[in-house]
């Protein structure tokens, strides 16, 4: 089962949802990669893409986090150093050849992290960043 963007996921900042969007596509690429079997070395490349991604998204949040004074900065950025660690620990574990793993991991990652993360927490930035003229 793949992830799908929808309009319930806006977080209304239009930066981020298009971030967003990125995002769940590299997370359904992997999958694929994983899906059909493809090598270790491509894989490892599509994961290091949205590890890259992933953190570059974080970071842009988080910077406007810090410029907006949102004041449930400390719980949001605790949520996104557990999906940088996530990501590490997954990259880290293919690099070392642990395969099946990878697979297993990779689906807890998109049901739990990104369903909830999205919807729940990055969604309680809408009202703040609007007040702050964010859109
Ligand atoms: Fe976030």
């Amino acid at each position: 089962m793949l992830l799908v963007w929808t309009e319930n996921l806006t977080v209304g900042v239009e930066e981020f949802d298009q971030e967003h969007k990125k995002l769940i596509a590299m997370v359904n690429e992997l999958h694929g990669a994983i899906e059909a079997g493809d090598s270790k070395e491509t894989l490892g490349i599509v994961l290091d893409q949205l590890e890259n991604y992933a953190r570059h998204h974080c970071l842009r949040e988080e910077l406007l986090f810090i410029k907006t004074g949102y004041p449930d900065a400390p719980a949001h950025m605790k949520e996104h150093d557990e999906l940088r660690q996530m990501l590490a620990g997954l990259r880290e574990r293919h690099e070392s050849g642990l395969r099946a793993r990878l697979s297993v991991e990779v689906m807890d990652f998109i049901y739990g992290w990104f369903t909830n993360h999205i919807c729940c927490t990055d969604k309680k930035y809408s009202e703040h960043m609007h007040a702050n003229g964010v859109f």
